[in-house]
């Protein structure tokens, strides 16, 4: 690893411009379907893009999980798959990476990153336990309660504030950190639950002096610190960007002066990693690995392979490298704020500071005229569906779902509608098309009314719920 910041395009040839590190290899064609067809598929669909088939869909931002373009080098290590049961040659060189770039000592492979969040919080929470973080997420916040824990949101105030421009809206405040601690008693707290680029807060930053100081509390309690990796490549650049003392740093090395701070972390590998399939869970005390590479047999597989084909832990290992690539990582943020600036300029309220993999627009000021009980946030993804076959995520009052002992629907102060772009995918044009999509639908925001659900499954309403027009 070098120790100084390689230059960017931009600054070897004393410019401002910014250009994707790659060229097109291989294209795969998408074309819009008709009015009536949009129209037809989103009642099939009960309103929910997560239901919709990717065929009806013109510009898919519904996740950039999953959804990235791979390089030559990773489809070329496609072809090196050891696909023995045990002990693939493709594991080692994904520990290695792991270990290399993340600094962790025992690797355990799982099939994606809630593979990963189950085998940590069954392995760590004790029913009756609370387990604080910056920021729920949705699978990470369902299995810490499956394994009896409470979660307890415990981010500074300004990431619930879509307007403010706080520049890290990721970071624990530590008041309320140890306010907690105080109150249940350190032994209560099995861990703190941190994230980079907190997704639901519209993909925002933690700083590296917050983990810092969340690592002194902890150690004075002793309490471990875990944490959800799954962004952390685009925290990194903003910390390169914005945090004193980290301007001539590479990624790779910040990254891996963040990780070490932590005991620990779970990866869904489906997104910095650049890879369709994938995660894993990794820590340095020996006992908890003991722990968890012994349920991992019973759920995802093998500890050497643990639910992935040897092919896709060499492809893995290959992104884990090109992720914390510095023209790679600039490159990607740089096209989610392009999307963002253009509706700034338009005056569309949308989270600020642009995030780090999607911009999310602010539907209770989008729709100020709609109720969150009428689902504000899912009217506005499936009107982008409908207005041009934009397919984008809702998170907010639908993803919230239910508290978990009162029965009761959250009312979460966000109400997003998140525009998520997959990494090397797609161009600055189809940015501009998603950008007149949104104009349009807010030009017109006034006709729209909310949605009512009218199926709600149990766990992770969001996925499967359908809804009708009010
Ligand atoms: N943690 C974070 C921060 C995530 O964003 C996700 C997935 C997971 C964990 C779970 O990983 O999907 O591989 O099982 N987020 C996707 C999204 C689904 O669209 O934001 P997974």
């Amino acid at each position: 690893m070098s120790d100084s910041k390689p230059k960017t395009m931009g600054q070897q040839l004393g410019r401002r411009s910014w250009a994707e590190p790659w060229k097109i290899k291989m294209v795969e064609p998408i074309r819009l379907k008709s009015k009536s067809d949009r129209q037809r598929a989103l009642e099939e669909a009960g309103f929910n893009t997560f239901l919709l088939r990717s065929e009806d869909v013109y510009i898919d931002l519904l996740t950039d999980s999953g959804t990235s373009a791979m390089s030559d080098r990773q489809w070329s290590g496609m072809m090196l798959g050891d696909e023995a049961y045990a002990g693939s040659r493709n594991f080692f060189r994904l520990e290695h990476a792991i270990r290399e770039f993340y600094g962790y000592e025992h690797v355990v492979p799982t099939h994606q990153g809630r593979g990963a969040e189950h085998l940590i919080s069954q392995a760590l929470i004790s029913p009756g336990q609370y387990i604080p973080g910056n920021m729920y997420f949705t699978t990470t916040r369902l299995h810490q309660e499956l394994a009896g824990g409470t979660f307890v949101d415990v981010i500074v105030d300004e990431a619930h504030d879509p307007a403010s421009d706080f520049p890290f809206k990721g970071n624990v405040d530590l008041r309320k950190l140890e306010a907690l601690i105080h109150e249940v008693g350190s032994e209560k707290i099995p861990y703190v639950s941190l994230a980079g680029t907190v997704n639901m807060a519209g993909g925002q930053p933690i700083s590296m002096e917050n983990v810092r100081s969340v690592r002194e509390l902890c150690d004075r309690y002793d309490i471990r610190v875990y944490l959800d990796a799954t962004r952390m490549a685009e925290n990194c650049f903003i910390i390169q960007e914005r945090e004193a003392g980290y301007s001539q740093t590479p990624i790779a090395q910040i990254l891996k002066e963040f990780c070490g701070y932590t005991a620990g972390a779970w990866m869904s590998a489906k997104k910095d990693s650049l890879v369709n399939i994938g995660g894993w869970l990794a820590v340095n005390d020996a006992d908890v690995f003991d722990q968890v590479r012994n349920m991992v047999v019973i759920y995802e597989g093998l500890h050497t392979y643990g639910g992935l084909a040897g092919r896709d832990m060499e492809a893995l290992a290959i992104g884990v490298e090109e992720s914390v690539d510095d023209d790679h990582i600039r490159t990607r943020v740089n096209q989610v704020r392009y999307l963002g600036n253009l509706l700034v300029a338009w005056d569309v309220p949308i989270v600020r500071p642009v995030g780090g993999h999607a911009v999310f627009l602010d539907a209770k000021r989008f729709f100020p005229h709609i109720p969150q009980d009428d689902f504000p946030a899912q009217t506005l993804a499936a009107e982008l569906y409908l207005d041009s076959g934009v397919r984008s995520m809702e998170r907010g009052i639908a993803s919230a779902g239910r508290d978990s002992e009162t029965g009761e629907n959250r009312h979460p102060k966000l109400e997003l509608t998140r525009l998520t772009i997959p990494r090397r995918v797609y161009t600055q044009a189809h940015m501009d098309v998603v950008a007149e999509t949104v104009k349009s639908v807010f030009d017109n925001r006034d006709s729209f009314r909310g949605l009512e659900m009218v199926y709600e499954p149990k766990y992770l309403r969001f996925f499967q719920a359908k809804f009708k027009r009010i």
